[in-house]
Formats: C-alpha cells, sequence, structure tokens
C-alpha cells in the first residue's frame, strides 16, 4: 500500500518546513505513522527532529514511536536517479562530469525533481501511512509540481533537438552537424574540444531519458493525489507565489486543500484603535514608544486581514493561519501546539 501524501510548499522563508514538521508531530501522536522529508531545517528544528548529517536516510525521531525524519539530499538523489537510470559507465561518466554537478546542484527544476524522485521511493515503500513532503526554497510554489515535465524536457533531448535542428543524432555525428548557427557559432567560440566534451555530456544525459519519462510520469502520478497545503504570509512575494496556484496551474490539477496565513498577529490587535496618551507605571518615553509600537501592529493586524480576506474573495479558497508565536516553534511540544492552536489548519491538513 503506498502512503497518502501531505505536500508543503510556498514562497521562500514562510514556514514551510516548521509546518510540516508540525503537521508531522501531530499526526503520529495520533497514531499514524508518519515520515517528514524536511529541507534544510533550522539548527534546533534538526535537532529535535533528529535529522543532522543523515541526509535522505530515514531516521526514528526520539521519544516519538510513531514519527521518522528525513533531510532531502538533493546531490544524494541525483546520484541514485543516475544509478538507476544509466548503464553503469555512463553513470560514472555523468556523476564525474562537472556539467551535470552544475545542473543537479544548481537547477531549480533539477532539485524539484530529485525531491520527486525520493518521496516516490519513500511513498513506494510501503513503510509508512503518511510521507510529508517539504519543498525546497528554490522551487517553493507551483514550480514544484511542474519539475517533473520540465526535468523530462532538460533531459529528453529537447535541448539536444535545438542544438542539432532534427533527430538525435549519433555520438560522433553531432560534432560534425555545422549546419545550425548556434553549432557553427559555438564551434568557433569554445572551440572543437570543448564542444565535444559537452555533446558528449548531453548524450550520455540523454541515455538517462527513457528511465526518467517513465518515473516523472509516476512521480506525477504522487503529486496529483497529494493533498497540499500552500503556505504564505500577507506580503506581496508569498502571496504571489500562492496566487499561480490558482491563476497558473492548468486545468484538472490539484487544488490546494488550504492557503495557510502562518505567523499571524493576535486578531484581537485588529480591533485596537486607541491608546491612552501616558501609562501609570512607565516614564513618558517609554509609554509613547510602547504606544507607537501597539498601534503600528494593530495597523499591520488590519492589513493582513484585509489580505486575507481579499485572497478568499477572490479564489474561493480555504483559508487557515497559524498564531506568530514568541518562540520560534522548535520542540515537538511547540510544533504540536503550533497545529493545536491555529485556526483551520488540522482540518486542512488530516480531515
Ligand atoms: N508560527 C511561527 N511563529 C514563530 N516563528 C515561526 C513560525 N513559523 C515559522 N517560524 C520561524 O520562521 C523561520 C522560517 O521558518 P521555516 O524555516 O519553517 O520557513 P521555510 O518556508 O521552510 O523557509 P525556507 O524557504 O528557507 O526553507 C524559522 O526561524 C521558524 O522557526
Ligand atoms: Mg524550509
Amino acid at each position: 500500500m503506498s502512503a497518502r501524501i501531505l505536500l508543503v510548499t510556498g514562497a521562500g522563508g514562510v514556514g514551510k518546513t516548521t509546518i510540516s514538521a508540525a503537521a508531522g508531530v501531530t499526526a503520529a501522536r495520533r497514531g499514524i505513522s508518519t515520515l517528514v522529508v524536511t529541507v534544510d531545517p533550522a539548527k534546533r528544528l534538526a535537532d529535535a527532529l533528529g535529522v543532522g548529517n543523515l541526509g535522505n536516510l530515514p531516521t526514528h525521531v526520539t521519544g516519538e514511536p510513531k514519527l521518522w525524519a528525513a533531510m532531502l539530499d538533493v546531490a544524494a538523489s541525483w546520484e541514485a536517479i543516475v544509478a538507476r537510470h544509466a548503464d553503469p559507465e555512463v553513470g560514472d561518466k555523468l556523476l564525474a562530469n562537472p556539467y551535470f554537478r552544475a545542473i543537479a546542484d544548481r537547477f531549480p527544476a533539477a532539485q524539484a525533481y530529485a525531491a520527486g524522485e525520493q518521496m516516490a521511493e519513500f511513498v513506494e515503500s510501503g513503510s509508512w501511512d503518511l510521507v510529508i513532503v517539504d519543498t525546497p526554497p528554490s522551487v517553493g510554489g507551483i514550480d514544484f509540481l511542474l519539475a517533473p515535465g520540465q526535468a523530462r524536457d532538460l533531459i529528453g533531448g529537447k535541448l539536444l533537438r535545438w542544438l542539432t535542428g532534427a533527430k538525435v543524432p549519433a555520438r560522433r555525428a553531432l560534432y560534425r552537424v555545422t549546419a545550425r548557427p548556434v553549432l557553427r557559432l559555438a564551434d568557433m567560440v569554445l572551440g572543437g574540444p570543448l564542444l565535444e566534451e559537452i555533446a558528449d555530456f548531453l548524450l550520455d544525459l540523454r541515455t538517462l531519458y527513457d528511465g526518467v519519462e517513465q518515473r516523472a510520469k509516476g512521480v506525477e502520478r504522487h503529486l496529483r493525489s497529494a493533498r497540499t497545503v500552500v503556505v504564505t504570509n500577507a506580503y506581496p512575494t508569498p502571496m504571489r507565489e500562492a496566487r499561480r496556484f490558482f491563476e497558473e496551474l492548468p486545468e484538472g490539477s490539484v487544488v490546494p486543500s488550504a492557503v495557510v496565513f502562518n505567523r499571524e498577529l493576535p486578531h484581537e490587535w485588529e480591533q485596537i484603535s486607541a491608546v491612552p496618551a501616558n501609562g501609570s507605571d512607565l516614564d513618558q518615553r517609554s509609554w509613547t514608544a510602547l504606544r507607537d509600537n501597539l498601534l503600528r501592529w494593530a495597523t499591520e493586524a488590519r492589513r493582513n486581514a484585509d489580505a486575507r480576506a481579499d485572497f478568499a474573495a477572490r479564489y474561493g479558497a480555504t483559508l487557515a493561519s497559524t498564531p506568530w508565536k514568541p518562540q520560534p516553534p522548535t520542540d515537538l511540544d511547540a510544533l504540536a501546539d503550533l497545529v493545536a492552536a491555529s485556526n483551520g489548519l488540522d482540518e486542512a491538513l488530516f480531515a
């Protein structure tokens, strides 16, 4: 039996890793055997989950009998992908190739694809009932869902076809095809040997295609079946990323189960419109500073409330919100409390 998948996505820095971990602790405490695949958690959170240098290897979280955690290691995932899909001697060459390293390490779609294949492995292993997937900062948002198709295009020879114009040529023939201006120019600028090196690399990469194409379809199927929550806050960049789920995803694809506004200010603050001009136990300067600060945050709380209402009205999205905790929630109890103290997050994650 495949595990259920919960995908936690959103723009950089909004709280994806925190909410993934909080969902994991909550599910595990309800008796659901859960794996949280985190990406680069803050140090204290990594310590609480017991993920250090273990990379993709799931480890049991101390004190939580039903909870496991793994930390996505993109480089190790690509090594596994190459081992799965390439002939051994081509695989070794690819892994040693600097172009391959550059693509695997820096290309956002390659990171997302590695995360996707890794997710599929965990889901299909049958070892957990629920796999929670935190997404890398470089591919937060809908790009994570689009990555399998992009990886397929990258490896599938679109680039090669573009370079050579026709069907993918035989290895030797490629560097002799000088019909296309782009190749002629490259030949002039880069010189024969470098061009040969690049062509060689592209042809090696292409041998992954059949495997990756098959696998990418499987990854896409899993992503379509996943429950997805989009984390945001009321600032423009994260909101833009959240809107893309409703504006840019093709018809028939995932509808997020909720858009989660994280780090919400206390809702009581929205009501504050006046604060007395002086207070009893403080000197006047401190009181004025405190008063201005409260009024500033009250304005901000109202701005956030308007942004939420606007989002809900425009897209008919289900919203959830989580409080801004005075201390970053990094231990297991504080994480569980974040879900308990939220508004609608529990339903969004598990209902
Ligand atoms: N509800 C909250 N209350 C207080 N602090 C929070 C809350 N949610 C997250 N944080 C803190 O905000 C910071 C960013 O959170 P987190 O690392 O989970 O974001 P992220 O979306 O995973 O970031 P990245 O895109 O860089 O991976 C962390 O220090 C985290 O402890
Ligand atoms: Mg993160």
